[in-house]
């Protein structure tokens, strides 16, 4: 109990880790014993909705309390992160939520149905399909005949443990760990811990400039803002605004800056095999704020990521700002065709050992 009001989340962050996991698990009490299922669930008009057949052993539980519930991994913590000796803080950073509730069949068509959708909606955004209604033909049958379940999300409640336990010194050096570490996932894990607690000790290379914050990962809700700042850049004429979400979301490294509203001013991300080679591409600061070292910090951050850190070679393409590029040891590709565009930053010559991989070795 007394570690619990450090963990517990709004209750809103239920909704949203339900509304992002495909599937969740429930248990209940069923008739021959207690019963676990993963389910594919979907939110929808305030429930979570999840479908089944109609007749089985997850319908027995219709009427009875059950619990649902989902949880994400946001970083496992290795004890030596915060102690050289002791076993004692090995721990897992992670986000869960739960519902507990009375589980309810559902037997309105119309509600079955947009349930259904909701469902599709979740799990093949793509479409390719005829929208599910009660009253198409093509689906009555299958609407009538298939279960729809649900429980009420007014008592859902979220947990996000994510240091807030900790002191901030210890704070400070769990981020300071999983920046070394730069396992994937890790830039993720350090903005989760910032969002989580105030005033986050950060390594140099992410510390905050005069009005404007560094950030390790940025996270989808900076896709508009990625976007806006290079829609108009000369490398993106052929490209889609959807292309250039897409190329944010996948890359292995995604850094930037955002001012103190929040905008996002400058941004640069990495494709990466961790091993051998190394892009960056993206390179962009907001023209209000360029001349200002902005372009510097985030080449700088680009460049100390895990994606990239021990990476052999990092490369890059452009026409202009070598002399920016040059200042972290590029240099241009004179003997090629693309002489003038494409440089290289040699980072090492021999592979990493297994042991200069592992922080604290
Ligand atoms: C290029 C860009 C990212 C630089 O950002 P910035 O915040 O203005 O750069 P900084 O203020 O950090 O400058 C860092 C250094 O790089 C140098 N530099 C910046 N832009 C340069 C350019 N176009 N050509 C040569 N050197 C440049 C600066 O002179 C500065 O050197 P200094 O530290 O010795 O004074 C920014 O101008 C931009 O977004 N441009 C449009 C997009 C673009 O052209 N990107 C490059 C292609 S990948």
């Amino acid at each position: 109990m007394r570690k619990a009001r450090f963990f517990k989340a709004p209750d809103h962050e239920a909704r949203a880790l339900f509304a992002r996991s495909s599937t969740v698990h429930l248990a209940g009490q069923g008739d021959a014993g207690p019963i676990g299922r993963t389910v594919h669930g979907v939110v929808c008009d305030g429930a979570l909705y999840f479908h089944t057949a109609a007749v089985g052993e997850k319908q027995g539980l219709v009427g009875r309390e059950v619990v649902i519930w989902s949880d994400e991994t946001v970083a496992t913590v290795p004890s030596y992160f915060l102690d050289p000796v002791l076993a004692c803080p090995a721990t897992t950073l992670y986000r869960s939520a739960m519902v507990r509730g009375t589980l309810e069949a559902v037997d309105d068509l119309g509600e079955k149905a947009r349930a259904l959708m909701a469902l599709m909606a979740r799990l093949q955004p793509e479409g390719g399909y005829a929208p599910i209604t009660a009253d198409d033909p093509r689906y009555h049958k299958a609407v009538a005949s298939i279960g729809v379940l649900k429980v009420s999300l007014d008592a859902a409640v979220a947990k996000h443990k994510l240091a807030q336990n900790r002191t901030p010194d210890e704070r400070a050096r769990l981020v300071a760990s999983l920046w070394a570490r730069g396992a994937p996932g890790d830039d993720a894990a350090i903005e989760a811990i910032r969002g989580a607690n105030a005033a986050v000790t950060v390594p140099a290379v992410l510390a905050s400039g005069e009005g404007y914050s560094l950030h390790a990962r940025l996270p989808s809700t900076a896709l508009d803002g990625a976007v806006a700042l290079l829609r108009d850049a000369y490398w993106h004429t052929a490209s889609t605004p959807e292309g250039i979400a897409a190329m944010h979301r996948e890359a292995a490294a995604w850094v930037g800056a955002c001012d103190a509203e929040g905008r996002l001013i400058a941004s640069a991300r990495v494709v990466s095999d961790r091993v051998r080679n190394a892009w960056l591409y993206d390179v962009v600061v907001a023209e209000a704020w360029r001349g200002r070292g902005l372009g510097r910090r985030v080449v700088a951050l680009a460049l100390d990521h895990g994606a990239v850190r021990g990476v052999e070679r990092v490369s890059l393409g452009t026409r202009d700002a070598h002399g920016l590029y040059e200042k972290f040891g590029f240099v241009r590709a004179v003997d090629t065709p693309l002489a003038n565009r494409l440089m290289t930053r040699i980072q090492r010559s021999e592979p990493l050992s297994a042991s200069a991989r592992r922080p604290g070795a």
